[in-house]
């Protein structure tokens, strides 16, 4: 019934929308993360479902409810979200990629099993490793037509951060989240963020629920 009642503007469209944290273990039992609930992505996915497209979810480990037809893919770590979005990228008109990906990931402990405290000493050190960037890998293999959308997490320079990763990533558009606050970004349900386009078109969303971020983000990535 939602769906009928619903405008059908991305009917025949394939879309990809990345979400959550990823989890990158250092040992068997410990992990290196991020608070990241998945909301933002979850809210996008559901909205390209009732405007008629056809939804592909990469999902960190956390748990949201989608309907039968979207395709959800569960993945854990950085390494597997990467082959998880590139696998699924040629096929998509559109993607979407919220999913708050660990940027360096701990180099395990070695003897695998579960390291003790004692063996650790007084400190623990960790070394860390970099991840891919899905997001870069995707926009560097963006055919004609195809619309890529990156998020951006920044507590300082958001708009000068904003357009160097827009245009390093080869995003069509990017959405800016002041994060560091307690009313937005990780874990809220709404959100602030200044929307920028690759012909220089920049926008400022006040402070809205993610629900209707969502909406608005479909709308802008049609448009441009
Ligand atoms: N991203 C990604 N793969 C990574 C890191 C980030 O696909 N390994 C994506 C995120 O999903 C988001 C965008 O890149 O859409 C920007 O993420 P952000 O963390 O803000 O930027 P980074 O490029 O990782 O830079 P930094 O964390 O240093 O600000
Ligand atoms: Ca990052």
């Amino acid at each position: 019934i939602l769906k009928a009642l619903t405008p059908q503007d991305l009917a025949g469209k394939k879309v990809l929308v990345s979400l959550g944290p990823t989890r990158e273990y250092f040992d068997a039992a410990r992990f290196w993360s991020n608070p990241s609930t998945g909301r933002m992505g979850a809210c996008l996915a559901m909205a390209a479902w009732l405007r008629g497209a056809s939804v592909t979810v990469v999902s960190g480990p956390v748990s949201w409810w989608f309907p039968a037809d979207v395709t959800v893919v569960p993945v854990t770590t950085a390494g597997q979200m990467h082959e998880a979005c590139l696998a699924a990228w040629p096929a998509c008109d559109m993607a979407v990629m919220t999913a708050a990906v660990a940027d360096f990931s701990p180099v395990p402990h070695p003897g695998g099993g579960k390291f003790k405290k004692d063996a650790a000493g007084k400190e623990l050190t960790l070394t860390f490793s970099p991840t891919h960037d899905i997001l870069a890998a995707m926009g560097q293999k963006k055919r004609a037509g195809q619309k890529l959308v990156g998020f951006c997490a920044e507590t300082d320079n958001l708009l000068e951060n904003a357009k160097g990763k827009l245009r390093r990533k080869n995003c069509d558009l990017i959405v800016a989240n002041p994060i560091g606050r307690a009313d937005a970004g990780f874990a809220a349900s709404d959100n602030e963020a200044i929307v920028l386009a690759a012909n220089g078109r920049d926008e400022h969303w006040e402070s809205a629920p993610k629900t209707e971020i969502a909406w608005k983000i479909w709308d802008s990535t049609i448009r441009f």
